[in-house]
């Protein structure tokens, strides 16, 4: 379990000043000058040494990829862009950061966008996030006034940072779709490469990172990377805030160790299982697009990269969505499914007609319509999509359907043997 003085969100819950004066008692703006006056080289190598892997989804890790931008700034400018879209159904973290803590935001792009060579940040976030817009916006406005950022702001880093507003696709969460959005166009995923490190917001060199990764940045340098790896497993090192919804007890969103057994994260902040342990039937444990795990796997795995994907799932967002006995897997699935199918882009055919295809056939199967065969078939249409796009969505679409034919094929047969059953006794 994450002992206080490890915590990194302070005020996740709301319960102190959220503004300057708040964030200050708490830690933040800390001696950030000292930090900057370390070099962007040596920023890059303790975020490498800290093991920090983006908390978006990928996992891929911080370091490495801020290492792939321009040593130095030629015509093109840098960009920093954060992602606050947060459209990952179950996920509900970043929100919580922008609400209590945005100064940790503010402070983490002024130090990663140093650290990349960008003196420019746009923050990109969900259109829903009006109230979040708001308290994000009064903060940057505060470290504007303090002369934390801006122009000739006190760590002498010129550094203008903007809040723009996404209009509530689900795609836009892609980082070049992202990018394609900002720049006032349809998001839609762009082809990679070249990748934004060198070709990114207005064919500039830009890095994509997700609100959370970026925020834990500031105290990962006031700490050091030894600090922050020594949290979790190797390779899944850190602090991370899960968001627990679904049917348990007291859904929460909570900060923990990484590598935190996931019953043990459900049982001590969630109130556990309703009905108990027992009463489990699965947890989706990463965000909507990661395979659903049963009872059985959940037993014994760990919240990090390594145990889920060993566990033929991922920790994606960390988002755990809990279902017990009394849920409807197949439906559950259906509806995922659906969902991921109205936000293709439509750029793609594996995906645009897959997407819709692959529903329309499970929506058959959970009222027991279609032959047994077609399982198969929907497990083999969900390969093809799986890796042959332009974009994860086509992924996603496809995972939870492989992660429901896995672990739940019984089910879907059961449904087509029993209304065949019934077909014949009318
Ligand atoms: C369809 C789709 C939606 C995504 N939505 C989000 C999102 O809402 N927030 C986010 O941070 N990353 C999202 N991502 C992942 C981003 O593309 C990107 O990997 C991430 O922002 C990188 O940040 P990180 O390295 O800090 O994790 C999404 C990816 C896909 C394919
Ligand atoms: S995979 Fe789907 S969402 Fe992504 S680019 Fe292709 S059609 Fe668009």
């Amino acid at each position: 379990m994450l002992h206080d003085r490890d915590r990194i969100f302070t005020n996740l819950y709301g319960l102190k000043d959220p503004g300057l004066v708040g964030a200050r008692a708490r830690g933040d703006w800390d001696g950030t000058k000292a930090l900057l006056a370390k070099g962007r080289e040596a920023i890059i190598e303790e975020v490498k040494a800290s093991g920090l892997r983006g908390r978006g989804g990928a996992g891929f890790s911080t370091g490495l990829k801020w290492s792939f931008m321009p040593k130095e700034i030629g015509e093109r400018p840098h960009y920093l862009v954060i992602n606050a879209d947060e459209g990952e159904p179950g996920t509900c973290k970043d929100r919580e950061i922008m609400r209590h803590d945005p100064h940790k935001l503010v402070e983490g792009a002024l130090l990663s966008g140093f650290a990349i060579g960008a003196h420019v940040s746009y923050i990109y976030i969900r259109g829903e996030f009006y109230r979040e817009t708001e308290a994000l916006q009064r903060a940057i406005d505060e470290a504007y006034a303090a002369k934390l950022i801006g122009p000739d702001n006190v760590h002498g880093w010129d550094f203008d940072l903007y809040v723009h507003r996404g209009m509530g696709a689900y795609i836009c969460g892609e980082e070049t779709a992202l990018i394609e959005s900002l720049e006032g166009k349809k998001g839609q995923p762009r082809l990679k490469p070249p990748f934004p490190a060198n070709c990114g917001l207005y064919g500039c060199p830009s890095t994509v990172n997700n609100v959370e990764s970026i925020a834990v940045v500031p105290e990962i340098l006031r700490r050091g990377g030894a600090w922050f790896a020594g949290i979790g497993r190797p390779n899944n090192s850190g602090t991370k805030i899960f968001a627990i919804s679904g049917h348990v007890e007291k859904p929460c969103v909570v900060e923990d160790a990484m590598s935190i057994p996931l019953r043990e994260l459900i049982e001590r902040h969630a109130g556990g299982v309703r009905g108990g342990w027992d009463n489990l039937l699965a947890v989706i444990p990463g965000g909507s697009s990661v395979p659903v795990i049963p009872k059985s796997v959940c037993n014994s795995a760990l919240m990090d990269f390594d145990s889920l994907r060993e566990a033929k799932s991922s920790l994606g967002t960390a988002a755990v969505i809990v279902m017990d006995q009394s849920t409807d897997i197949v439906r559950a699935i259906t509806r995922l499914a659906r969902f991921y199918a109205h936000e293709s882009c439509g750029q793609c055919t594996p995906c645009r007609e897959g997407s819709g295809w692959m529903y329309r056939v499970l929506s058959r199967l959970e009222t027991g319509q279609g032959r047994i065969d077609e399982i198969d078939m929907l497990e083999e249409v969900t390969r093809q999509v799986e890796g042959h796009t332009i974009c994860a969505l086509g992924d996603a679409a496809a995972w939870p359907i492989q992660g429901l034919i896995r672990h739940f094929r019984p089910e879907l047969e059961r449904r087509v043997a029993a209304r065949g059953v019934s077909q014949v006794a009318v």
